[in-house]
């Protein structure tokens, strides 16, 4: 039986990761025709495994199990990944809890709370800047200024989730919030610690906060031969000095914190052109949120000094540290333990649907190891037997919460 439900997520993740193919690249953003492609297969998995397949108003999807009382679990990830990423980020916790869900279901017939699975949208942020928009919608977060966000292209939010064939009605609230009792993601572990550790699964405890947004630096344009060096305003000079301060001051901080300037974009990008703007995103995590309150500081006092360059900024909306549930840690726990699965209680430095959904309900996040700790990247790989134990726990912790 357990070799049988292995094989099929190993299929599916192979399945799913081909609807993200863009010729060399793999990018599946959310309301794109890749994302059309991974809906489809994924109703059509859910409803090989009996599931009832229904969306809310902004193209998250749900698998549903009816349960003999009214309260729900819910679990499940995001279908949506990085540009240029791999095949586990997000799309292993949905195909595990649609195996999961599907395989009890079969064994055990009707649960006794009801069980719904969800492929949330647009998680990584990777084409509109606030990330997490499915669970933001969910839980009743998605704001008026997150819904004019435009992606690359200049399309709206508001109107990429039209353009989707979802309504966008009643974008404000999620109707059944109030009905879900826990959310519980399966999910890659993203680092190298349980791979480092020997430990089999992680359960985790807490999840980081991040600040995230986009920095424009206008200067000068001019002639990069006949302009001389003090006669310049060049943003990629300014852009490199404060990318250096903003890491020092990171790094002053040990561990507790991350500052990363992963997409930088040159005006006009020429060689022999002095460049008249700079673009750069920041990403900075910590666990603690007056440490991000400086650092929100510091990039605001940017637009402050009289150093004769132009600073634009955008901050994506906030995504608070967040502390997973006590006691669905517990039974986590007792159940690994049962399963005989080594484990590590641990800190998720990655952001995830599970962050905002626990400002709202008791959520816990089971992690399995990746190889070489590397995601966000084609060469993310977790081992079918990682896989099957994170998988199992998954399906022993569902069976415990609304099976028994
Ligand atoms: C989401 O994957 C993030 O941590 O950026
Ligand atoms: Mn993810
Ligand atoms: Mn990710």
């Amino acid at each position: 039986m357990y070799n049988g439900e292995l094989a099929w997520i190993e299929n599916a993740l192979d399945c799913l990761y081909e609807t993200g193919k863009m010729g060399n690249l793999h990018w599946r953003a959310t309301y794109t025709e890749e994302d059309q492609k991974a809906l489809k297969l994924l109703e059509q998995w859910m409803r090989e495994k009996d599931l009832e397949v229904v969306y809310d108003d902004i193209g998250n999807l749900f698998g549903k199990i009816e349960g003999e009382q009214d309260r729900i679990v819910l679990t499940g990830s995001h279908r949506d990944t990085v540009k240029n990423g791999g095949k586990y980020d997000g799309a292993l916790g949905i195909i595990c809890a649609i195996a999961a869900a599907g395989s009890l279901y079969a064994e055990l017939g009707k649960p006794k709370r009801s069980v719904e699975v969800v492929a949330f949208g647009e998680e990584e942020g990777s084409r509109f800047l606030s990330g997490y928009l499915g669970s933001r919608y969910f839980v009743g977060q998605l704001s008026d200024d997150i819904l004019q966000e435009q992606d690359a292209n200049g399309i709206k939010l508001t109107e990429a989730i039209r353009q989707a064939g979802f309504s966008g009605k009643g974008m404000q609230k999620s109707p059944q919030m109030q009905d879900i009792e826990r959310f519980i993601e399966l999910h890659i572990e993203q680092g190298g610690v349980l791979e480092q550790s020997g430990e089999q699964v992680g359960l985790v405890t807490s999840i980081v906060g991040l600040l995230i947004g986009k920095i424009t630096i206008e200067g000068h344009q001019n002639h990069a031969g006949t302009t001389p060096m003090h006669l310049r305003k060049d943003p990629v000079t300014r852009a490199a000095q404060f990318i250096t301060e903003m890491n020092q001051w990171a790094m002053a901080y040990g561990e507790a914190v991350t500052c990363t300037f992963g997409e930088i974009q040159v005006f006009p990008n020429k060689s022999n052109v002095i460049a008249g703007s700079v673009s750069l995103s920041f990403d900075i995590r910590s666990t603690s949120p007056a440490v991000l309150q400086e650092a929100q500081t510091r990039i605001k006092n940017l637009q402050q000094q009289e150093d004769g360059f132009r600073y634009t900024l955008e901050f994506a909306a906030p995504d608070a540290p967040a502390q997973m549930d006590e006691d669905g840690l517990k039974l986590l726990e007792e159940t690994a333990k049962s399963l005989h699965l080594s484990y590590r209680k641990m800190h998720s430095g990655a952001g995830h649907d599970a962050e905002m959904l626990a400002q709202k309900i008791k959520t816990n996040m089971i992690f399995v190891p990746s190889v070489g700790g590397i995601s966000h990247s084609p060469l993310e790989y977790s081992k079918p037997d990682d896989i099957g134990r994170g998988y199992l726990l998954l399906k022993a912790f569902l069976r415990e919460i609304a099976w028994s």
